[in-house]
């Protein structure tokens, strides 16, 4: 039985399930395949990726799978990132503690700092996909346009109704309204990050009165629950992360996966060491650490950058103390299922949700 709403219908997908974009390894193509095949919305997350790599992934899902797909990007900052020679080699010296520790080459050189999303971009025109994500901001009105022309359906992320507004005035076809509970980067991008710590439950219903294409409640959601309240809070879809982070699709590291099947609900914090942009994640002895440098970490992608290769050798050692564990607040409910079975058990609880909702209404009781 499909759950339709007005992005399934605006998709032709069955259920308003969207399985997050997740960047740095978890969004695989199998992932992405696995969740478009069950009736979901499946997504890469193609941020780091350069535009081969991009259209090698794209390639990947198409083989498995006929139904639409999401290529996820990271939007440039509108005004120009800086830092000094003098502040990177500052950052580096207090990393090269941890490089020395593991063993890898110190102050390490780079061409770029992050692949160019104009690049990025053209590859998603060329393979025309279904749906173009994206976070961090909004691209220029000239991809927008190009994005149109080929029918590719554009969905963008809040994490304020401001930032909604903007969104949709831009002429995106659905937002995702990303509350703090959630796991990874924050998509803010007009008010500083501290001040955009809006809840799932407050953001969905204040957005949803506030724009008219559909909104995708993101942020704790992990089962029927969250997609039943979700619904009724009036987003038309949900997006969800970590649920899909231990599963057996999901490309994210061993010690990850099993971090996040072992932690609570307290686990999380928010800390921009790790990239220079506020991320909720699973709390490391690397964010413990370098939350005394704070002032001195080079924005996103600089500082994203200077710590890549120490996250990659932490995860070669199996050490997930440096290591980046981008997880949500939902954390207890997360389950090593198979990514189908997460949609259809998602799908069956939140039917069995509303179903029981419905019984009590007109009854009086609670
Ligand atoms: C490991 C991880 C990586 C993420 N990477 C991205 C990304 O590349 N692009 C994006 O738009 N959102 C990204 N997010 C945020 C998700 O889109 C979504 O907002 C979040 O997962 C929702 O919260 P939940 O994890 O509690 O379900 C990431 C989340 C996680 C957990």
């Amino acid at each position: 039985m499909k759950m339709e709403t007005s992005f399934t219908r605006k998709l032709g997908i069955a259920y308003p399930i969207v399985q997050a974009p997740m960047a740095g390894g978890p969004a695989t193509p199998q992932l992405a395949a696995a969740v478009s095949n069950a009736g979901g919305l499946g997504s890469l997350g193609a941020g780091y990726w350069s535009p081969a790599q991009i259209r090698d992934a794209i390639r990947e899902v198409r083989r498995r799978t006929d139904r639409p797909f999401a290529v996820n990007l990271f939007v440039p900052e509108q005004t120009r990132v800086k830092a000094t020679a003098d502040e990177i080699a500052g950052m580096n010296a207090h990393l090269n503690a941890y490089r020395s520790k593991l063993g890898i080459a110190p102050d390490p050189a780079f061409s770029s700092f992050a692949p160019s999303f104009e690049d990025q971009v053209q590859v998603l025109l060329e393979e025309e996909v279904p749906v173009f994500s994206f976070t961090f901001g909004i691209p220029s009105p000239e991809a927008i346009q190009a994005m149109k022309q080929r029918g590719i359906v554009i969905v963008g992320t809040a994490t304020t109704v401001a930032e909604g507004i903007r969104l949709e005035a831009a002429g995106v076809d659905a937002i995702v309204a990303q509350g703090s509970e959630a796991g990874g980067h924050r998509g803010t991008f007009l008010s500083e990050a501290a001040n955009a710590l809006i809840g799932t439950l407050a953001l969905v219903p204040q957005l949803a009165e506030q724009v008219s294409v559909p909104v995708i409640a993101s942020g704790g959601i992990m089962d029927g629950r969250g997609l039943a309240a979700s619904l009724a809070l009036g987003a038309s879809a949900v997006q969800m992360g970590t649920a899909f982070l231990a599963s057996p699709e999901s490309g994210a590291h061993s010690a990850h996966k099993r971090l996040v099947l072992s932690s609570a609900e307290d686990a999380t914090a928010i800390t921009d060491v790790y990239s220079g942009k506020a991320a909720r994640g699973i709390r490391t002895d690397f964010m413990r650490d370098m939350s005394g440098y704070q002032g001195a970490i080079p924005d996103y992608p600089i500082q994203n950058a200077l710590t890549r290769d120490i996250r990659q050798a932490a995860a070669q050692a199996n050490d997930p103390s440096l290591m980046s564990l981008w997880a949500g607040q939902g954390l207890r409910l997360a389950t090593e299922q198979a990514a189908a079975d997460i949609v259809k058990r998602t799908i069956a609880e939140a039917q069995a949700a509303i179903g029981k909702l419905s019984g009590l209404a007109g009854t009086g009781g609670v």
